[in-house]
């Protein structure tokens, strides 16, 4: 229900309490939850990437290749189809800024 998202999306913009970043950040964060559970938060040797560390274009393209089934993965074709236009641009958003605030800390 789209009331119920829009709450929610409300509720974690107002529980970040951060400045600048837009709207799509914090709800970025909240879809992200679901995400981090397999991609780790820092750079590894192992076969699944951190998010933050792909280029925003190359994100959105590989979720609608996993979403339209013209890219091959079973687990991201389902986390993929249970994703909006929208909620694929607000993880963009937020996995970007991410990237920002990681390479600034210079790690
Ligand atoms: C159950 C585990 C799991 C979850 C949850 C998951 N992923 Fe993935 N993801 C994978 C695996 C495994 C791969 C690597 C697939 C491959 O190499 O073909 C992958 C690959 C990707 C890629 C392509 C990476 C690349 O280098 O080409 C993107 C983008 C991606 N995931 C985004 C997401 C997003 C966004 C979410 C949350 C909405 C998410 N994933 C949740 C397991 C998961």
């Amino acid at each position: 229900m789209t009331g119920r998202v829009l709450l929610a999306a409300a509720a974690a913009l107002a529980a970040a309490a951060r400045p600048a970043p837009a709207a799509d950040i914090s709800y970025g964060e909240y879809l992200a939850n679901e995400c981090v559970a397999c991609h780790p938060p820092d750079v590894t040797d192992g076969v699944i990437p951190p998010l933050w560390l792909l280029p925003r274009d190359y994100f959105v393209q590989a979720l609608r290749e996993y979403r339209e089934g013209t890219r091959d993965n079973p687990v991201m074709r389902s986390v993929a189809r249970s994703l909006g236009e929208e909620e694929i641009q607000a993880l963009a958003d937020y996995f970007e800024y991410l990237g920002e605030q990681k390479r600034k800390g210079g790690s």
